[in-house]
């Protein structure tokens, strides 16, 4: 929906918000000079890199070459799509986000209206779900089953779980009314359509459970069977709106019972999740009959420092725990906890909890086994340690993933215990392990031409653009990037911007890219250099003007005889060169 929000509302957003207020909000930063700095959040490092300054506006981390200002930040920290981001922003500030028509309003009006449209629906089929819950004729039949799984009218209407009536049309007839409607609701697949072309509920006499995403809006649901044939659970396909592996169910309702997360377990099944919140373990989450994703795993370790995957001892619950963690290797950062808890034979988080209680539950949590402990205990399961081949076949199965391993603590303790394993000093293994090859560092040789100086020094201080005037005239001068510093020049004469707010004109644009990497420039000037430096090289491109046009008549008059007006200017010039000369 790009151009829907006027760039003018967003340039306002920039001046407003405080970037260095945002970032420590999320990561906590100190004052050095006239930055701040902070241990950078986006890759792994025992000494601050991350900077943010007040004046630019503008963070950038000198190790992995993150940089942005308040809205990349909160798209990179918090996971957000730019209008996401603009939003969360605005709302921070206590600002209405407005809305403008775009190059293509009608189309642009079409799927903001749709998408907006899409979770309406979804929160209508949710409401009707609930609804049914307590009005069907089958209401009562189902609420005992509720009931008999321990749940409390509390706790179901927590979490809004309702009921799909055993109907084949339920839900089509009350949200379905027209063709446009019954479209969507197939294309959210709530409704079937067969081949005969025949509309039908999807979820027939199921308990519902709606799935949220991390915004709170319901983006797809679960059902499960209450008695009779059929799988028993049916999830919904992914959607234009639902994607598996990026929700969790959950997820949503532990923030709002938490004002912080200390701690996230990872469980099976929806009724694992409801029956510890039940239980008063309000920080469960679910992924969706998926592995764990990495980007599931972000998403938690945004929020806490410390996950915990529960899974089943059975054999399926032991693959969807290894697979857990490795997805999670290369998001191990120092003081980020995950441990693994494997439950007795037959149990699950409801049963156990309902049996043994929410202490006796917590008290296995606090147990279990360690990320380090869990690694070495799946992969020596099936490996003889005491032998030689036990030890290579040990040593090249834990090297590739101790390589993706992106903590260096975590490394270390990992190439420690595989020392002790394999009986080696922990410096042998050293020069065969690797460390995660680092991100590349931005200073990537960029040759600093007195083009990129320029355009570098008014992006990293837009107050340049105000000292001289503008010189239309060098439109003219043959050297790429010309239009780009006069376009700079101009929107930095117009008013007064903050680095920020400059790259923020341009996000999308072709340019963005290489102005973002002449803002990360360090052109170690002094500050009172900074000017005279930019001057010069204005001189400097006048000059070159001044020569470029000279030859350009020169050449012309080669063919044909140069006009009077033309013959002014060249002499003009020559008078300008000459003087130049006197310089
Ligand atoms: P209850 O029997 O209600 O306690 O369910 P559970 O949560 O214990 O379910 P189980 O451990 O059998 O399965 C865990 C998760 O796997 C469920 O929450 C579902 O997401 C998924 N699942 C289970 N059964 C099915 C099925 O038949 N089809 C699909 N698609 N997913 C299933
Ligand atoms: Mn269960």
């Amino acid at each position: 929906m790009a151009g829907l929000i006027p760039k003018s509302f967003i340039h306002d957003l920039i001046e407003r918000a405080d970037v260095v207020e945002l970032v420590d909000s999320r990561v906590p930063l100190k004052k050095a000079g006239r930055n701040y700095q902070a241990c950078c959040p986006f890759h792994n490092e025992k000494s601050p890199s991350f900077t943010v300054a007040p004046d630019k506006q503008f963070y950038h981390c000198f190790g992995c070459g993150e940089h942005g200002n308040a809205l990349d930040f909160l798209m990179k920290f918090d996971g957000l799509e730019f209008p996401e981001a603009v939003e969360e922003l605005a709302h921070m500030l206590g600002l209405e986000v407005p809305r403008e028509t775009s190059s293509n309003p009608a189309a642009d009006a079409r799927k903001r209206a749709q998408e907006s449209s899409d979770y309406e629906q979804m929160e209508l089929a949710a409401k009707f779900f609930a609804h049914q819950l307590r009005q069907h004729s089958n209401s009562t039949r189902v609420i005992e089953y509720l009931k008999g799984r321990g749940l409390s009218g509390e706790i179901v209407k927590q979490f809004q779980i309702g009921y799909a009536p055993d109907g084949w049309d339920s839900l089509l007839s009350s949200l379905g009314k027209d063709q446009r409607s019954k479209d969507q609701l197939v294309a959210l697949k709530l409704v079937n359509r067969n081949d005969q072309g025949r509309y039908y509920d999807f979820f027939r006499d199921r308990v519902m459970f709606p799935i949220r995403d991390r915004r709170g809006r319901v983006v797809g649901f679960g059902g499960r069977i209450l008695e009779g044939d059929g799988p028993k659970y049916l999830n919904s396909p992914e959607t234009r709106i639902f994607h598996k592996g990026r929700e969790l169910y959950g997820f949503y309702e532990a923030r709002q019972a938490n004002r912080e997360l200390q701690q996230v377990v990872i469980v099976e099944g929806y009724m694992d999740v409801v029956a510890l919140a039940q239980a008063g373990i309000s920080y469960a989450v679910a992924s969706l009959g998926t592995a764990t994703t990495t980007e599931q795993l972000q998403m938690l370790f945004r929020a806490t420092r410390k996950v915990v995957c529960c899974y089943d001892g059975d054999r399926a619950g032991r693959d969807a725990a290894w697979r857990a963690l490795e997805n999670a290797l290369p998001l191990l950062n120092d003081g980020i906890e995950l441990s693994f808890l494997f439950l007795p034979d037959g149990e699950d988080p409801d049963t156990l909890v309902r049996k043994e209680g929410a202490s006796a539950f917590t008290e296995r949590l606090n147990q279990a086994q360690s990320f380090t402990d869990y690694f070495f205990a799946h992969l020596t399961e099936t490996i003889d340690v005491q032998s030689d081949a036990g030890k290579s076949l040990l040593l090249k199965q834990a090297k590739p993933l101790i390589e993706r391993v992106a903590s260096e603590f975590y490394r270390d303790t990992l190439m420690e215990r595989l020392a002790r394993l394999l009986r080696r000093e922990t410096s042998q293994l050293a020069s065969q392990i690797k460390a995660p090859t680092a991100a590349k560092a931005p200073q990537d040789g960029l040759k600093m031409t007195p083009m990129r100086r320029a355009i570098g020094l008014l992006v990293q201080h837009p107050y340049l653009g105000q000292e001289i005037p503008l010189h239309h005239e060098l439109r003219g001068l043959k050297q790429p990037g010309i239009e780009l510093l006069l376009k700079l020049h101009e929107q930095t004469q117009a008013q007064a911007l903050t680095s920020a707010q400059l790259l923020e004109l341009w996000r999308g644009e072709p340019e963005e890219k290489a102005l973002r990497q002449l803002a990360r420039w360090q052109h170690h000037l002094e500050t009172d250099r900074v000017n005279q430096e930019f001057f010069d090289i204005f001189a400097y491109f006048i000059d070159q003007f001044v020569e470029q046009r000279a030859n350009e008549l020169l050449e012309k008059e080669r063919t044909a005889p140069l006009n009077r007006t033309e013959k002014q200017e060249y002499l003009t010039l020559l008078q300008y060169l000459k003087d130049r000369e006197k310089r």
